[in-house]
């Protein structure tokens, strides 16, 4: 009987315990949505944001440069974060952290963890910028969109075995159909541990926009839904109010330049001018949502066309990185709306889509298209060089689609 009640007691104590460490340590509440970002100055710094369910204010990113054994951890540097409460519906919150990662080396690899008092990430690897124009890859994809977990994940995962070794992965717009918490969930599932070794750069299209009711009908603003900058940390290099979805980041030798086509397009006409008059980068390159040369369905963005094109050509931009159309569009090398000689000085525009919609084809512009088609889910790998950028476009398949070189 003695014997019994001890156990009894040995039991009772072992639950208790249990217990008061699930409440103090909420052992499953690990961080998830982890995702690296690149910032404006790639080769000394990197933005991490991740999120819990619960509060937790002890919340820090963990970094040291890489070692070949564990002992990386004797050097640990901690960074402080930013904490938001988010509403991911009308009675349900969560906790988004984001933190910058500052005076890192330039072409070195780092290890990082993210967490909070014992709960933390897996340790994950990432390599900054060098600060010298050098060689390079990165993966570009076209909006992903719809039935992200069911067809988008193969699509990322199908890029990240033919291009592991991209520096970073950019996305032109409409990441969900909808701003929802459930689509995210699943833009981050498809990517997997992706996001989290190979930074991300991304703008957003008219599907990432905040949606309202008015007059009981669905309304989207003009405003990138808050889902955006809860979920990512981006520069804020841009004009005042895009902060996040409007930005440029130099790259070994590349200017970026990615644009918000949901609004303030003149200002970003006005922002973008005074970008190129004054780039030091041997290649430029524009990511933006809304395409030039329209080949789906009947989309025409007269409005970007309008604001935006005159200062492609003027400043002869290498390469436009496009989305919204839902097919597979390349044009030959464009000034003015014309084909020009491939040595001359032009433009080459890319309307891609990873995920599952297709548009029907819209042939107005056809004459100026060196490669057009349509039912292709799709991501490009680009390497850029000194004096050569080389541009794959590989199906959902793995298969080679398109290719083509600029040179200079
Ligand atoms: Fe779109």
């Amino acid at each position: 009987m003695k014997k019994r009640s001890a156990l009894f007691v040995v039991i009772v104590h072992v639950l208790l315990l249990h217990a008061v460490y699930a409440q103090t340590h909420s052992f499953k509440d690990v961080p998830k949505r982890i995702i690296l970002n690149l910032t404006a100055s790639p080769e000394s710094s990197m933005a991490v944001t991740w999120r819990t369910s619960e509060e937790f204010k002890a919340s820090e990113v963990q970094y040291a440069v890489s070692t070949q054994w564990t002992d990386f951890k004797k050097s640990v540097t901690k960074v402080n974060v930013t904490t938001e409460k988010f509403a991911i519906n009308d009675h349900q919150f969560v906790y988004h952290y984001s933190g910058v990662l500052n005076g890192l080396k330039p072409g070195t690899t780092y290890v990082y963890r993210v967490g909070h008092d014992s709960v933390w990430s897996e340790w994950n690897q990432f390599k900054t910028a060098g600060k010298d124009d050098a060689p390079f890859k990165f993966v570009y994809f076209g909006d992903p969109q719809n039935d992200i977990k069911e067809h988008v994940s193969r699509v990322f995962r199908e890029a990240y075995k033919l291009a592991p070794d991209a520096c970073f992965w950019l996305t032109a717009g409409d990441l969900a159909a909808y701003p929802t918490d459930d689509l995210w969930g699943e833009l981050f599932d498809a990517a997997g541990f992706i996001y989290r070794v190979t930074p991300s750069v991304m703008v957003p299209g008219n599907h990432d926009r905040s949606v309202v009711m008015v007059d009981g009908k669905e309304t989207r603003l003009k405003t990138t839904d808050p889902i955006w900058k809860a979920h990512f940390t981006l520069p804020e290099n841009g004009i005042a109010g895009l902060e996040e979805t409007s930005y440029y980041v130099d790259y070994q030798g590349v200017r970026f330049l990615m644009l918000n086509t949901n609004d303030k397009l003149q200002e970003q006409a006005e922002w973008m001018e005074k970008l190129l008059s004054k780039n030091p980068n041997k290649w430029t390159i524009v990511a933006l949502h809304y395409p030039f040369y329209n080949t789906g369905s009947d989309h025409d963005t007269k409005a970007v066309r309008i604001a935006l094109l005159p200062i492609i050509d003027k400043y002869n931009v290498d390469l436009v990185l496009q989305g919204h159309d839902h097919t597979y569009a390349r044009t030959f090398k464009l000034r003015d709306g014309r084909v020009v000689p491939v040595d001359g000085k032009g433009t080459v525009y890319v309307v891609s889509v990873s995920g599952p919609k297709a548009y029907a084809l819209n042939t107005k512009y056809k004459d100026l298209m060196a490669k057009i088609g349509d039912k292709i889910s799709s991501f490009q790998v680009i390497s850029v060089e000194a004096n050569k950028l080389s541009f794959t476009t590989y199906t959902a398949a793995g298969a080679v689609y398109d290719s083509f070189e600029l040179r200079k």
